[in-house]
């Protein structure tokens, strides 16, 4: 088995060998991201790390994995600390710190800065959220979440809730999740639907999707309930999202009834009651941790 691609830009960009590849290798390293083992594969790469959105879990798992591996990272986690504040474009930065490193990874608030960085600088990229783009290394990890807590993905049911309009990681799962053939449901307010053209690729490729503003309806014949965040920092106008906010939440009352498991690419903020997290339904946290050994399969398949 081969890996396929020299950068991360977007899910679409892989196929499901692609995808298995990195599952594959992802369980091999578990027990070096538990210290259970060690590993110096990586000792004397250097991974650059720029970060102008914030990020805690994407951040420090790949700084984890890097570290795990032997490897260093160099870069800034806010971009005020960077010469961004100077006036220097994002080009001349990317180019810069892409003479310095191994591989590069960036988290922008606009759609399309991946795949421009990739076309500037020699070194892998990896893109870890661009606006409301993409951000397909979430999206490897909640597949071995899946595989490993419930060994499948095929056949699954999986309902992403909350905000499909502005969400990077239902945007990258449900194209991930088509290549499968897994079912799938959108559960969202009316405002915060998948958008027409995720939703027209998607039938393009023959999956069909049941939309609904209700959990109710799909609670009791889901496998995995994959809840979002409302993406406050992306509304055009702060009063739309004083409306939707606190839309639903998920607790354990109401999930009483149903088999499901319950994931979260976190951060949360009121859509998944603490109530949840120590229930046999709460994963988010199991799900943070495949974050490493995943990223650490990525950066051992990236860097040469
Ligand atoms: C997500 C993101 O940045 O898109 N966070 C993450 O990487 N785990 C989700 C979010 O911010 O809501």
């Amino acid at each position: 088995m081969v890996f396929n691609q020299q950068n991360i830009i977007s899910i679409r960009d892989f196929n499901k060998e692609d995808i298995e590849y990195i599952l594959r290798v992802a369980e091999k390293m578990e027990p070096i991201a538990r210290s259970q083992e060690s590993s110096d594969i990586l000792s004397g790469k250097l991974l650059g790390m720029l970060f102008y959105e914030p990020s805690t879990r994407t951040r420090l798992s790949f700084e984890a994995a890097m570290k795990r591996l032997g490897g260093s990272t160099v870069g800034f986690a806010e971009a005020g600390t960077s010469s961004a504040t100077k006036g220097e474009n994002f080009t001349d930065t990317v180019r810069v710190v892409g003479e310095y490193t191994d591989v590069l990874v960036l988290r922008h608030n606009m759609e399309g800065t991946a795949r421009l960085a990739a076309e500037i600088v020699d070194v892998p990229v990896i893109n870890a959220g661009d606006g409301a783009g993409q951000h397909p290394t979430q999206t490897l990890l909640d597949l071995y979440t899946m595989k490993r807590i419930l060994g499948r993905i095929k056949h699954l049911h999986v309902a992403l809730v909350g905000d499909l309009k502005y969400g990077r990681t239902v945007h990258s799962l449900a194209y991930a999740l088509a290549m499968f053939g897994t079912k799938m449901s959108f559960v969202s307010p009316p405002g915060l639907r998948m958008p027409r053209e995720i939703m027209d690729d998607l039938n393009n490729t023959g999956v069909t999707v049941h939309e609904t503003s209700d959990i109710k309806d799909v609670l009791s014949h889901v496998d995995v309930l994959y809840v979002t965040r409302i993406q406050k920092e992306r509304f055009p106008d702060p009063q739309e999202y004083l409306k939707i906010k606190g839309a639903y939440t998920i607790d354990s009352e109401l999930l009483k009834d149903s088999e499901a498991i319950v994931m979260h690419p976190l951060p949360r903020v009121d859509e998944i009651a603490h109530d949840v997290d120590n229930t046999p339904y709460g994963k988010y946290f199991q799900q943070a941790f495949y974050g490493v050994p995943v990223r650490m399969a990525i950066l051992k398949s990236l860097i040469k």
